[in-house]
């Protein structure tokens, strides 16, 4: 193990990454060209208001600046989400992704539908974000690709199987990232919490695969609650 690995880990250094991090949501606005209030995204802020009051599990503002800065590299035609929630992602990578960009973001409950399609249409993003309603994998195995870039948030136990289905949909530089995958530190545990364990030993399985595929180069980041990141090769 690296000698570093035990500084990455201290409590004092994750809340300082998390405060510091915290702050990136500020760039959002600047990198969608919306005006700033209070130097916010007023959207974003208002999402992540609804959300904290509403307890609903919305991506946290560090891992949305990653996705914004994967989109902006990448340039990507056609972006998937598993796991729409309200639209708070869809819309980071909508914006990031750029004009040319489509998403097509996935949700089962039907009244998150209405309300993630209601964001969208307040970020005038009706024409390039797409919600639909229905179940993350049988969306996934109906999209035909290629895929530029696949965001996985959604059943933690499925995971793997969004892995198996969407990475053979991958355009040639086709990048996965996946959130929650260190699941508040259960996956790194001998003996989780037998409540966690089954969600633990399937997001492992999905870190070990994420990492070990021959087409894919994938790390694993210790940001927010843990971010998968992988390419296409
Ligand atoms: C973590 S939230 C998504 C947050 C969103 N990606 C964002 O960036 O704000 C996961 C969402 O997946 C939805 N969900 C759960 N099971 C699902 C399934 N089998 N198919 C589609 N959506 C599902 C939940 O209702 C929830 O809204």
């Amino acid at each position: 193990m690296k000698n570093a690995a035990d500084a990455i880990l201290r409590p004092e250094q994750a809340s300082y990454l998390e405060a510091l991090n915290g702050q990136s949501v500020r760039a959002l606005a600047a990198m969608a060209g919306v005006s700033a209030v209070d130097g916010r995204d007023p959207l974003l802020a208002k999402m992540e208001a609804r959300a904290a009051d509403r307890g609903y599990p919305i991506s946290d503002p560090e891992v949305a600046c990653l996705l914004a800065i994967v989109a902006r590299l990448g340039r990507p035609q056609l972006v998937v989400e598993l796991g729409t929630n309200i639209g708070y992602g869809a819309i980071v990578l909508a914006r990031a992704a750029g004009e040319g960009a489509r998403v097509v973001t996935v949700e089962y409950r039907s009244e998150l539908v209405e309300e993630a399609r209601g964001y969208v249409a307040e970020a005038g993003l009706s024409k390039r974000i797409e919600v639909r309603h229905g179940m993350a994998i049988q969306e996934l195995e109906k999209i035909d690709g290629p895929i530029d870039l696949l965001y996985v948030d959604c059943v933690k136990e499925e995971y793997l199987r969004y892995l198996e289905i969407g990475a053979p949909k991958l355009s040639e530089c086709g990048v996965i990232v996946a959130d929650n995958v260190l699941w508040r530190g259960h996956v790194a545990r001998e003996n989780p919490p037998r409540s966690e364990a089954e969600r633990a030993r399937a997001l492992g399985a999905f870190n070990s695969a994420i990492v070990g595929r021959p087409d894919l180069c994938g790390v694993v980041l210790p940001l927010g609650d843990g971010v998968a990141l992988a390419a296409r090769i």
